[in-house]
């Protein structure tokens, strides 16, 4: 994936929210290709892989929670630096301490509610795009 490549959810919320446009349109207009996209609905034993890194964190359980509560979208971005790119897009975990222009400050509910996933690493976009989409979907 050499470093052009993120993962992203636009999470249960936002979708809630019908704000799947607006987000998409603000991944675009910041230089984002789209690469791979779908609209799913994780199952309690996939959002409890995919944040097993916060298992013992006391959010852990509501996090999950959220995360299954209703469809969310997948998407593989590319963009050279796509990663510390995007995280910059989505702006700081709790909105109220996100930049102004960000997409969550924009349409974040809460710190739990946060309407985006940006992965953090090289490392985990390619793992978190390998757990939501197949060989074929990523070409
Ligand atoms: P993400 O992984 O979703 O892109 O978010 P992040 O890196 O900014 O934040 P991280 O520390 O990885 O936390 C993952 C998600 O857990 C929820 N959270 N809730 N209530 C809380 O104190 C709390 N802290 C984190 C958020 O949905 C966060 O995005
Ligand atoms: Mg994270």
């Amino acid at each position: 994936m050499s470093g052009n490549r993120t993962f992203t959810m636009i999470k249960p919320d936002a979708v809630e929210s019908n704000n799947i446009g607006n987000i998409t349109q603000m991944i675009s207009d910041a230089g984002f290709t789209i690469k791979a996209m779908k609209l799913t609905q994780l199952s309690k034993d996939q959002a409890q892989e995919f944040y097993e890194v916060h298992k013992e964190r006391p959010f852990y359980g509501e996090l999950v929670e959220y995360m299954t509560s209703g469809p969310i979208v997948a998407a593989v971005l590319e963009k050279e630096n796509a990663v510390a790119d995007f995280r910059a897009l989505i702006g700081s975990t709790d909105p109220a301490e996100a930049a102004a222009g960000t997409i969550r400050k924009k349409y974040a509910e809460s710190k739990g509610r946060n309407a985006v996933h940006g992965s953090d690493s090289d490392e985990n976009a390619e793992i978190e795009s390998n757990f939501h989409f197949n060989e074929s979907e990523l070409v």
